[in-house]
């Protein structure tokens, strides 16, 4: 065949897509599990880092298990389930909200005005993480997630055992934009919500991401987080998963751990 013939054009070119393909669906099925295990992997270092408990180089999983205990909570009541009643889907170790959220038996409907998270449906049930020292709990760790601007945002944040104070704030997965809206990920912003009080002591939310700088004479400011610049949309996106999740999402679990110590952490 000659070299300038159609056929032996056409045939060249399909041989080179042949063996693309097959090399390109070889290495995604392969590395499917590699994927999916540092994916776990992150999720259980952001669970540290939001209690600020990792440091580079330490053994991820080693950490979790010495120090994190995995609960399911039932939203709605705020109830921690028993062991017993854990199912393959209702695991707090292997916990997909995304395919909870979307199970008709699992989650429910949210009306748009009592949505202000932006997630559609809301699990019937969500892990929760104690950050345990010997037998004390001395952080609680709670998954928070709702939309930004381009995606939607999946984080931690920890509460301090007096259920006021936020002990650290951490996302795992989102789509902003990086040096606008990815800022949720720069180590100096998480920092400034160490140490922020969440309720005040008459236990009203008070927590909130501001548009800009928290002044600091402002007498509130315990309560306020500086905003991502040039990010308003993603900052507005934090301030109102935040507050969804801290005002009514886990407000029966909180109210029931600050009503009852004997479970409280
Ligand atoms: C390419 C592009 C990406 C953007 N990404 C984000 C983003 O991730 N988060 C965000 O809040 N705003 C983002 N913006 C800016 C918003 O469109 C909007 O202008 C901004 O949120 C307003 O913030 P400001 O009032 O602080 O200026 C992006 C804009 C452009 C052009």
């Amino acid at each position: 065949m000659s070299n300038d013939s159609t056929s032996k054009t056409l045939l060249v070119a399909l041989g080179v897509c042949l063996v693309c393909s097959v090399l390109v669906a070889t290495a995604a099925v392969t590395l499917k599990p590699m994927q999916e295990a540092n994916r776990e992997r992150d999720k259980l270092r952001n669970i540290l880092l939001a209690g600020n408990l990792y440091e580079k180089g330490m053994d991820t999983k080693r950490l979790y298990a010495e120090r994190i205990r995995s609960r399911l909570v039932e939203l709605e009541s705020g109830r921690i389930l028993p062991e017993s009643e854990h199912t393959n889907a209702l695991n707090p170790e292997t916990f997909d909200i995304q395919a909870v959220s979307k199970d008709p038996d699992l989650s429910n409907t949210i009306s748009r005005d009592a949505d202000p998270a932006d997630i559609d449906r809301l699990p019937r049930y969500m892990p929760v993480f104690e950050v345990t020292d010997g037998d004390s709990v001395t952080q609680l760790i709670l998954p928070v997630y709702g939309k930004g601007l381009w995606s939607t945002l999946y984080g931690f944040v920890a509460l301090d055992r007096d259920l006021r104070t936020i002990r650290g704030f951490t996302f795992y997965e989102h789509g902003e934009t990086p040096g606008l809206g990815g800022e949720v990920d720069n180590p100096n912003w998480k920092r400034l919500w160490i140490g922020k009080q969440a309720f005040d002591a008459d236990g009203a939310l008070r927590i909130r991401v501001v548009k800009g700088s928290v002044a600091p004479d402002d007498p509130d400011a315990r309560y306020k987080v500086d905003g991502l610049s040039g990010s308003t949309l993603t900052t507005r996106g934090v301030d109102n998963l935040v507050r969804f999740w801290l005002g009514e999402g886990y407000r029966p679990f909180l109210d029931r751990l600050a009503a009852s110590p004997d479970v409280s952490p």
